[in-house]
């Protein structure tokens, strides 16, 4: 059995993760290890891709599925939470920067350069604090109403976009793509 494998059966205890389709859910934070050597090469990358069936997750709640051995969460904002991160857009942000894979490098950490579609309805990440890579919770947790990680007290706000505490970036988001209206493909 691998170094990797062997986390598997520790992550199982928190994450119910979906590959296409059924509804999933994380509970609680936990420690999600951040072991560059276990992440996968760049062409194993560009193969592994998996489509997520959105169409099951209500406006305020989120999904998380697994994907490349990591937690994603996908989010269905209500019209109150993308006002929240627009809002949040004129804050003096620490990470200035989209971290979105989809659009160019240097476009700035504004809501709308970090959503999945124009009206901000869907924010997709990576769920993975970038202090040291434990499980943010989610549901308007922490001081920003977005995302609270409570191994070292990292606040994200309702983009995802790092506000207080140790972690130095906004929370990734993936090479993603809507397939169709209800599909949205990761990778
Ligand atoms: S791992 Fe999230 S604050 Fe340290």
């Amino acid at each position: 059995m691998s170094h990797a494998d062997d986390h598997e059966g520790t992550r199982r205890d928190f994450l119910y993760y979906a590959t296409g389709g059924a509804a999933a859910v994380t509970a609680g934070a936990a420690v999600w290890p951040l072991v560059n050597q276990m992440n996968p090469s760049a062409d194993v990358k560009a193969l592994s891709s998996i489509r997520v069936d959105i169409s099951g997750i209500e406006p305020g709640t989120q999904l998380t599925v697994k994907w490349l051995g990591k937690p994603v969460f996908i989010r269905h904002r209500t019209e109150e939470e993308i006002g929240l991160a627009r809002e949040q857009d004129a804050a003096d942000l620490p990470d200035k920067f989209a971290r979105n894979d989809n659009v160019d490098a240097t476009l700035s950490a504004d809501d709308a350069n970090r959503t999945m579609d124009e009206n901000g309805e869907w924010l997709v990440m990576m769920g993975v604090c970038t202090h040291l890579g434990c499980v943010p919770l989610g549901d308007g947790a922490g001081d920003y109403q977005g995302w609270y990680c409570p191994c070292h007290g990292s606040h994200y706000d309702a983009s995802g976009r790092i506000r207080k505490g140790p972690a130095p970036e906004n929370l990734p988001v993936p090479v993603a793509e809507f397939v169709d209206e209800t599909t949205i493909k990761l990778g």
